[in-house]
Order: C-alpha cells, then structure tokens, then sequence
C-alpha cells in the first residue's frame, strides 16, 4: 500500500474522462487499497481515481468512517433536491454550495466485479454525485450556486 499523491484542480489532469475498468484484478486492488490510505490521510468524504492521476472509473466514499467502492458507477436514478457545502481534496477553495439530488441510486461493481445497487439520501448522496463528477473531469467549483432561501444546510 502507497500514500499517492493528489492531483489539484490547477492541473488540467483533473479535467479528463475516466475510462471503464475491464479487469478487476490486482491492480483495481492495489489502486482501491492506496486510494484508502491516500483518504485517510487527506480526510476527505471521497475520493475518485483521477484525483490520484488514474484515469479509471473508480471511486470510495467515507460514511462516518464507513467505506464503500464504486467501480464503473452509474447513477441510474435520482429525487428531490438538496444544497449543501461542498469541499475537495483537490480544491483548496472555500466550501460552497451545489444543488445535488436528496435521493441517488447509484449501481456499480464491487473490486471483484459483483454488481450491485445502492439507493443513499443526504450528506451520501451528495458525495456519490461529486466523486461521480470527478469522473467526467466535473468539479464542485462548476455548480456553486446560490441555494434559494430556506433551503441552504450547513
Ligand atoms: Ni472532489
């Protein structure tokens, strides 16, 4: 397992289209382990493979120290509407508010290929949608919006 480093919003890098992964083999695993320790240490909710400069479809979240990895995700359905602040480990910009669905099922596969189907609501789902985001070269600094009075969470 490796610390690797963290590519800022600065480098074009962050910009690109990750690419399906086709193989899960050793080095999904290896990319997905490293990706846990390079999270643990940068203390982030999320991390997505672009960020640590591999163009794969890949990403992990951390639910209050919960982690799940999403290989080759797709958000297939989505409701209601949500603004929360949002930050990035590659962004190092004031948090700021995105308007995210309040419900995402999201289906993907698992480091061994089993595909599988999660519906998440909240502070989960917005987290799915950025990571899904920095997957198509989409940063949260792109959606910062002013969320309609009332309705801005912390
Ligand atoms: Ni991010």
């Amino acid at each position: 397992m490796a610390i690797r480093e963290i590519v800022p919003h600065t480098d074009n890098f962050i910009r690109k289209k990750s690419k399906p992964v086709t193989k899960f083999d050793e080095s999904l695993w290896e990319l997905l382990d490293d990706m846990h320790e390079t999270l643990d240490v940068a203390k982030g909710s999320g991390l997505s493979a672009v960020q640590v400069g591999v163009l794969k479809r890949v990403f992990i979240i951390d639910i209050n120290e919960m982690r799940i990895e999403f290989v080759n995700p797709t958000i297939i359905k989505t409701s209601g509407v949500q603004y929360k602040k949002e930050g990035c480990l590659s962004v190092k910009l004031p948090f700021d508010y995105v308007k995210r669905p309040k419900t995402v099922t999201v289906a993907a596969y698992d480091r061994y290929g089993n595909k599988f189907t999660l519906t998440c609501e909240d502070w989960t789902a917005v987290c799915i949608c950025h990571e899904n985001d920095h997957l198509d070269g989409i940063l949260y600094i792109d959606k910062i919006c002013t969320p309609p009075k009332g309705l801005a969470e912390d």
